[in-house]
């Protein structure tokens, strides 16, 4: 996306919180993008940034080689700055100050006084508790610089210059330990750079729209639609973008949740009016998974199958030169290490879901500057229906990473009748705000069970049901003794061929969030 009028721009010093700042940056309505120093002024001729914020890292301003920027293009952009942390540390080092190391290292909460006014500090109590992650301090202030907070050990926690222009706080308001951290940015963004937060999301769809039209000219495009709210929202604001020269395929695998492929249809064909190609490719995914028990070996032949029905889908479409992608901001941010060179890592960009080098299509992203939230605040304002907008996440390989043992139509069949149970009890209770995941899964064993006066010997299912942020670590929950009894009756009575449930309460890590 080219840049909206108002934006900012986050310098990532190697800060594991830089997505934070931004998020936060967002959640105001200010848009703004994440670069390392090496792409500072390219970032900042393109967004022409109305402030600028420094992020933390892990290194000492002191040491050799530690990242920096050109004090003087930073400085001549003559619009406010907020160093937090390492920023702070670069900022008030650059200006002249002298910044040592602690002779105490302060790490997590810590108490916060304001000593004197300050826009940046307006309306937050005279104590609060902040988030410390630091070492080095700074012992001698740039000239003209003043302090108008101080923490635990540390004298210079939020600091000001002359102007009134560049700021430093050695606290990182950008983690949810900080109490009164969204106002310290709310403040920088309207107090002191005086911005309006008018990014929403109808001005996001305007731009997307006017992007994608840009791009693809009378093109046409062909994209994935897997259910999930990132191809759809991605396909409706290129559908909005481009109308009937847009062709979504969605490739029924077999794999699916109960009414899962029904509810695609209804909602893109009927509802929306795209131009929507099924293509029931079930015989083949199972033909290909016969008698594969390994979980490697599953996802490997359901990526490579994926690739070959795609690719048979696309072929219907010659014209299309142009394929449209869900990629979200998290998968593009460039993992480029904050000391830039050489050394320099580049996370690889899409989630092309490794489509073959011979499929020579150009990419249309209009996702790719979201974060996951605003996808969906997107998605609600487009009009898609809530099931899809807040719809849990599912894995590429689908029910055969949930069925344990080898993948058959009669097994597909328990496990997502047992399925469907889970998921209408847990959200008809409403149990299911704050959770990340909640599904059924078979196991390849049977046990013994006793039905009327008869014996049976029958499948067990378990039930995962999990609290994440971001699915890369997981708590287990314990749903009410109730709920879970409706469950386990229900799916032990209406499951043919199932006698046993059981619950599953292990973290991740050590455990994964999926059985395989
Ligand atoms: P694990 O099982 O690794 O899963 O703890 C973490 C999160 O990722 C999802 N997941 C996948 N998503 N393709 C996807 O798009 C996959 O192959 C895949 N495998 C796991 C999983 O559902 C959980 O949310």
């Amino acid at each position: 996306m080219s840049a909206p009028h108002e934006a900012v721009l986050v310098v990532d010093f190697g800060s594991q919180t830089a997505q934070l700042i931004a998020r936060r940056v967002r959640e105001a309505r200010v848009y703004c993008e994440i670069h390392p120093p090496a792409r500072f002024a390219e970032a900042a001729s393109r967004l022409r940034p109305k402030g600028v914020i420094l992020s933390g890292g892990p290194a000492s301003v002191y040491e050799s080689g530690a990242p920096s920027l050109d004090r003087d293009s930073v400085l001549g952009l003559r619009v406010p700055i907020l160093g937090i942390c390492y920023g702070m540390q670069w900022l008030t080092g650059a200006l002249g100050g002298k910044v040592v190391p602690g002779t105490a290292r302060e790490f997590g909460r810590s108490p916060l006084d304001v000593t004197g006014p300050s826009p940046l500090l307006e309306g937050i109590p005279a104590s609060s508790v902040v988030w410390m992650s630091h070492g080095d301090r700074v012992e001698r202030l740039p000239e003209g610089f003043r302090t108008f907070a101080r923490s635990g050990n540390c004298a210079h926690a939020a600091v000001v210059d002359g102007t009134g222009r560049l700021f430093g706080v050695l606290f990182h308001p950008e983690v949810t330990h900080t109490e009164r951290g969204r106002d310290v940015f709310r403040n920088f963004l309207f107090r002191v750079c005086g911005l309006a937060g008018d990014w929403t999301a109808a001005s996001v769809i305007e731009q997307a729209i006017e992007e994608v039209r840009a791009k693809v000219g009378d093109g046409e495009v062909v994209m994935g639609l897997s259910g999930g709210v990132d191809s759809a929202v991605a396909s409706l604001l290129i559908h909005r973008a481009i109308g009937p020269r847009l062709h979504a395929v969605f490739v029924d695998n077999g794999l699916l949740r109960k009414g899962e492929r029904e509810e695609v249809e209804r909602t893109f064909r009927s509802s929306f009016h795209l131009d929507l190609t099924v293509l029931d490719a079930r015989a083949r995914f199972l033909d290909r998974l016969r008698d594969v028990v390994d979980p490697e070996e599953k996802r490997k032949r359901i990526g490579a199958e994926f690739v070959a029905a795609f690719r048979d889908a696309t072929s219907r479409f010659p014209r299309a030169k142009f394929l449209g992608q869900g990629t979200l901001y998290p998968d593009v941010i460039e993992s480029v290490s904050a000391w830039g060179g050489a050394t320099s890592m580049i996370k690889s960009h899409h989630n092309v879901g490794g489509l073959p080098p011979d499929m020579p299509f150009t990419l249309v992203e209009p996702l790719r500057l979201l974060f996951k939230d605003e996808v969906r605040e997107i998605g609600r304002a487009l009009g898609l229906p809530e099931s899809i907008v807040a719809r849990q996440p599912f894995p590429g390989p689908g029910l055969a990473v949930r069925l344990l043992g080898s993948v058959t139509e009669e097994r597909l069949q328990v496990l997502r009748e047992a399925d469907a149970i889970v998921v209408e009890e847990i959200e008809r209770a409403r149990a299911h705000d704050g959770l990340w995941q909640y599904f059924a899964i078979l196991l390849p064993v049977s046990t013994v069970g006793v039905m009327g006066d008869a014996r049976t010997y029958e499948n067990v299912i378990a039930l995962r049901v999990v609290a994440s942020e971001d699915g890369m670590t997981a708590d287990w929950v314990y749903l009410s003794r109730d709920l879970l009894g409706r469950i386990s009756n229900r799916i032990i009575n209406e499951v043919r061929g199932v006698n046993r449930v059981v619950l599953d309460v292990s973290s991740k890590p050590p455990a994964t969030i999926e059985w395989e």
